[in-house]
């Protein structure tokens, strides 16, 4: 686990040194949970859009694209639900005036039970060596098993309190973390506050105040913006049930928690489609999504093993189906993406609020009814996270050196190409810039005749460009360069005639649209 945990750490020193994420406004040390892309980072992640905008939008004739404003109608956020629900419970320390989830400081409780046990287990499987019988160790050893218990003890009690009959019970919860004895980790003290609920939107104002301002809110979701669009984007785009309305854009949630650098932000990316449905077939679209988006994620040859579902037990009132797809990130399967079946609670809300009959026509049965909706809802961020995650490899050499690499799918890498004269004189900058100067019309290539070749190639391994070609004597006599393969980093010779047709087939989003279909 900590050895896991080291490795997060490297990532995300990775991701500064390399131009992939940086924290926002770092001169004035950041902002908490707030991050800004750097020149590598901004393309892998439209990539990743791209890779997502394209299956979706451009490869279904029944999804159609939408991009609405951040600021939406107030309203808009009191018929969804939000504005009454979007909560989460908090809980202060009076001594070192933090903060913090009541949930999560429960569950961390829980995690530190669990380590206690596996240490007792790694202890004992030391002592015992080959011997050991870890099933017979774990129900006999009285340590493990009144550590266990207590354990199941509070999982218990933590169950009974967020799903308490009329909503999470506040008091319950502050009840869990005092006979706990849990305490601040910055003040080490148990004087803690009640339990309250925070809502997570962001407010501002519109309009000057002389003119009669009125508060709105940073929307905390893209998904509303596609509701409160339905009715246009069907009537206009002619659209016949089932259909998709798909948007990428940036999110709002004032998060308390903000940790594991950017899986949990408070200005995050989502991509979102809510696909409308006749009522009734809702459960199969469910599943057929559910196994379109898993084949999305597996698509990218991480290995069926880095993935899974978790169903939801406990559904919204609104969902009759919910699932998670998880990614094993360094610090365990964590949620990347939602799909749900929400019923059709967000249409018929609005239709409410609004006062404006939101239905469709169904030209086959000449009926009217108000669609219900399958969302898949992933987060850029993570997604993002996932793929560096995954990717990221310190390499050791056959030769004893080390390198670090980063084995991105050659689509989603933020630069395809690297050329490099192998020295800086005899014509050979000046034959690598013709390269380049026609490559760069095909995909991201970059030029670098600085260093030696060796820590040009290292360079371009730590942004996980897939290809570097080198101009050398050989290429002014016979017009072919090195091809090298950022994974194998063996080396062919190409004539550069060929270059272009060879990498594309490896490094654009349509190789991976065509492995999907
Ligand atoms: N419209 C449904 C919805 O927003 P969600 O489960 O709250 O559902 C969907 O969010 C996805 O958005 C998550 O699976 C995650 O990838 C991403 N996401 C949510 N909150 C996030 C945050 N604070 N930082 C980064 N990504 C987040």
């Amino acid at each position: 686990m900590a050895q896991q945990e080291d490795v997060f750490k490297k990532i995300v020193s990775h991701c500064k040194e390399y131009g992939f994420v940086f924290p926002s406004s770092d001169i004035y040390d950041g902002l908490g949970a707030v991050y800004d892309y750097g020149q590598n980072g901004v393309e892998m992640k439209n990539n990743i859009k791209k890779y997502w905008w394209e299956s979706m939008v451009q490869m279904h004739e029944n999804i159609v694209g939408l991009d609405a404003a951040i600021f939406m109608h107030p309203t808009t956020w009191k018929a969804s639900g939000h504005v009454d629900a979007f909560n989460d419970p908090l809980i202060d320390n009076r001594d070192s005036k933090k903060r913090y989830r009541a949930d999560v400081l429960i569950e961390d409780q829980i995690a530190k039970y669990d380590e206690k046990i596996e240490k007792e287990v790694e202890k004992a499987r030391k002592r015992f060596k080959e011997s050991f019988d870890e099933a017979q160790y774990r129900s006999t050893s009285p340590k493990v098993q009144e550590l266990q218990e207590k354990r199941d003890n509070l999982h218990r009690r933590y169950q009974e309190v967020m799903n308490a009959p009329g909503g999470i019970d506040l008091e319950g919860m502050k009840q869990i973390i005092l006979d706990e004895e849990i305490v601040c980790p910055i003040s080490g003290t148990r004087n803690w506050t009640d339990v309250r609920q925070f809502n997570l939107m962001f407010k501002t104002e519109i309009g000057a105040a002389a003119e009669g301002s009125s508060t709105i809110y940073l929307r905390p979701e893209t998904a509303q913006g596609i509701f409160v669009n339905y009715l246009n984007v069907q009537k206009t785009g002619r659209m016949k049930l089932p259909f998709g309305i798909a948007q990428i854009g940036k999110a709002f949630r004032n998060e308390i928690v903000a940790r594991q650098f950017i899986f949990r932000m408070r200005e995050f990316e989502q991509m979102e489609m809510q696909f409308f449905v006749k009522p009734g077939t809702e459960l199969q679209w469910f599943e057929t999504w559910k196994q379109t988006r898993m084949k999305w994620h597996q698509n990218l040859g991480f290995g069926a093993e880095n993935y899974r579902f978790h169903d939801h037990d406990k559904l919204a009132h609104y969902a009759n189906a919910a699932t998670d797809i998880e990614f094993h990130m360094p610090f365990g399967f964590k949620e990347v993406e939602g799909i749900h079946s929400r019923t059709n609670f967000d249409l018929s809300q609005h239709a409410k609020y609004s006062g404006k009959k939101i239905e469709y026509f169904d030209p086959d049965t000449n009926e009217s009814y108000t669609p219900y909706v399958i969302e898949t809802s992933i987060g850029v961020d993570r997604m993002f996270l996932s793929v560096l995650c995954h990717a990221y490899e310190e390499q050791l050499l056959p030769d004893g050196q080390t390198r670090t690499v980063l084995h991105l799918p050659a689509a989603l890498a933020p630069v395809k190409l690297a050329i490099f004269p192998l020295t800086k004189k005899d014509g050979l900058p000046e034959k690598a810039q013709e390269i380049f100067n026609d490559l760069r019309f095909y995909f991201n290539c970059k030029y670098e005749e600085k260093d030696q070749i060796g820590k040009r190639y290292r360079r371009m391994d730590a942004i996980g460009c897939p290809y570097c070609i080198t101009v050398d004597q050989q290429t002014l006599e016979d017009n072919t360069v090195t091809l090298r393969d950022r994974d194998t980093m063996e080396q062919t010779r190409v004539v550069i005639s060929e270059l272009q047709q060879i990498v594309d087939e490896k490094v654009t989003i349509t190789s991976l649209l065509k492995k999907l279909a």
